[in-house]
């Protein structure tokens, strides 16, 4: 008998089909009701208990072997006969190709240099691991200032001081150095602080600094070129200059957007002010322009800086800087076809 089993193993090991019959009748050979596999197994009481392990042994090859077989044919066959139907109907539709969308900082930032551009400002860019002079010490910020620990930071090295850049400032600060006035260019890229992640901060984030050097710059074409700006993105809305500090520019300015005041998100985004800021700004510091190569005698000009994710959160109402970060398609998808 084990002998004979052992055969059947052999010839299911050998048996080769693509005709569906043929298999279906080698399932009812081995595996049906009445198949030898059952048939086998009702003869194990008639076998010799010294026989009967070797024997159980034998019938569960031939089982396992005999559905494996089953298995591996039959899948064959519809694979075969899915290729063929497609062959077969040719004008069915082809396969769609997902198209993906821009990251929504793309989006934004691409609207912002747009409208810059249209008012004869280039782009410029440099690198994101910055030294000391770039980042701090050519913008006014000598070593040991306080106003450093505006800007928590991560170094790289330090004596000297290798680092990311905390800001693009730093680009403009490369763009005097290799250019002489007239200048206007806008800088954008990503810069990163040593901050706590939360749903409004984060330590990688994207910024658009913008740089205008000529004769005659007064602060009135400052706040013109940002009404104009802030026109141009948000529609018709209203700005308003806040005094502030920062090392490269005197005087300086906090620019706030009047965001309204009509929903309690309204109350809660502005902090019950209807105001909310979106950059800072001010007239490059003459300090700057001497670090730089450009005689602050002749030329004076202002600057700008503002964080692409602040701006994107009010425009499409995101609630959660992180969601920027974590490239979570459902998140991605909804920008799909906004340019
Ligand atoms: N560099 C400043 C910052 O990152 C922004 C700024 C740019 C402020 C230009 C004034 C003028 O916080």
């Amino acid at each position: 008998m084990i002998e004979q089993i052992l055969n059947n193993i052999k010839e299911i090991e050998s048996f080769k089909s693509t005709n569906k019959d043929e298999i279906e009748n080698f399932r009812i050979k081995f595996l049906g009701k009445k198949g030898l596999v059952s048939y086998y197994f009702s003869e194990f009481k008639n076998i010799e208990n010294s026989r009967k392990k070797e024997y159980g042994l034998s019938i569960n090859k031939l089982k396992i072997s005999a559905q494996n077989k089953f298995n591996d044919l039959s899948s064959l066959l519809s694979s075969n006969s899915a290729n063929s139907n497609s062959l077969n109907d040719l004008t069915r539709p082809g396969n769609s190709i997902e198209i993906g969308s821009k990251h929504p900082i793309t989006i934004v930032k691409n609207r912002i240099i747009d409208i810059f551009s249209s008012i004869g400002y280039n782009v410029s860019e440099g690198p994101e691991i910055e030294d000391d002079w770039h980042n701090f010490t050519a913008l006014n910020l000598p070593e040991h200032h306080p106003a450093r620990d505006m800007q928590d930071t991560f170094f790289i090295q330090t004596d000297p001081d290798i680092l990311l850049r905390t800001h693009t400032s730093s680009v403009q600060v490369r763009y005097m150095e290799k250019n002489q006035p007239p200048i206007r260019t806008i800088s954008p890229g990503r810069v990163f602080r040593n901050e706590a992640i939360s749903s409004r901060a984060h330590c990688i984030f994207h910024q658009i600094e913008g740089l205008y050097i000529a004769k005659d710059v007064s602060f009135s074409d400052l706040k013109q070129t940002l009404k104009y700006f802030t026109e141009s993105l948000f529609g018709n809305s209203k700005i308003r200059l806040r005094p502030s500090y920062f090392p490269f520019t005197e005087p300086s300015a906090e620019v706030d957007i009047y965001w309204g005041l009509e929903t309690e998100v309204d109350y809660r985004i502005t902090k019950g002010t209807g105001w909310l800021e979106i950059m800072g700004c001010g007239m490059v510091d003459p300090n700057v322009l001497k670090n730089c190569g450009i005689d602050p005698d002749e030329y004076s000009g202002f600057a700008f800086g503002m964080g692409i994710e602040r701006i994107a959160m009010l425009i499409y109402q995101i609630s959660d800087i992180r969601l920027f970060f974590e490239n979570d398609v459902r998140f991605l998808k909804q920008f799909k076809g906004t340019l």
